[in-house]
């Protein structure tokens, strides 16, 4: 891989003019784009047939989230062309047999924490504080749930990734948002389990996923270059 195949750039936009503007200035710069909630509900699975049709690698960012037989029938007809996927994994091995039998080329991923959540929202979601003050090990737990469903591996924060990929090995796969290089500011930011891109590459993340610092940026396409570099130099 080289290191800017490591780099996912969320297509956090509300239409595909909007998306297809990002495609066009980042193609070059980054290895993956995202197809999340916001672009999925505003254009559907046609946007997802444009991207296979253009031949642009994506991952399809839409957490699934229901009893194996819905997910089944819901996975099995949009995963087509995707190289990551996501679902949640707090359903541990029930959820094998939908994860095996959609894998259909795509590598599945379990999220384990959402980005934005802190130790006050896990206690307050009722997590034993044993694991809501201490988000990494509910994340190695949760990721051993993900890695009994079948997963391919994760979504944690930076902060996370080096407990991951020692408890579970260097091929279960560690992607991870909340990425914020320290020049970047974001107003508002609702991220808490924040890293740099060299922090997590440094941690093992196999990728990482970064939005607005890129997207918010005066010049997206040297943002997405700088970014780059620095993934680059974390590895030497
Ligand atoms: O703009 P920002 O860099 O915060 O983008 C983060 C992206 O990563 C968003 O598309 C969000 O949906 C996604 N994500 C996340 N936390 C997760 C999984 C995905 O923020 N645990």
């Amino acid at each position: 891989m080289q290191p800017k195949d490591r780099l996912i750039f969320p297509l956090d936009v509300p239409n595909k003019a909007e998306a297809k503007k990002f495609i066009e200035l980042l193609r070059e710069e980054v290895g993956l784009f995202k197809v999340g909630l916001e672009l999925f509900m505003a254009e559907g699975p046609a946007f997802l047939k444009y991207l296979a049709d253009s031949r642009v690698d994506y991952f399809l960012d839409l957490k699934f989230h229901d009893i194996p037989a819905t997910m089944m029938g819901a996975q099995a007809r949009i995963m087509k062309g995707a190289k990551l996927a996501t679902v949640h994994i707090d359903q541990g091995r029930k959820m094998r047999k939908t994860i095996e039998a959609c894998k259909n080329g795509v590598k599945v991923l379990g999220v384990t924490i959402l980005t934005h959540l802190g130790p006050d929202d896990l206690e307050a979601m009722g997590i034993a504080p044993e694991y809501a003050r201490h988000p990494t090990k509910l994340v190695l737990l949760r990721a051993k749930l993900a890695q009994e469903a079948g997963c391919d591996g994760v979504v944690c924060a930076g902060t996370e990734a080096r407990a991951v990929k020692n408890e579970f090995g260097k091929d279960f796969l560690v992607v991870c948002p909340a990425i914020r290089p320290l020049w970047a500011a974001v107003p508002g930011d609702d991220q808490r389990r924040i890293t740099t891109p060299a922090e997590a590459i440094k941690a093992g993340a196999d990728y990482i996923v970064v939005g607005r610092p890129i997207r918010m940026a005066n010049k997206p396409k040297e943002a997405a270059r700088e970014i780059v570099a620095e993934i680059a130099e974390a590895l030497t």
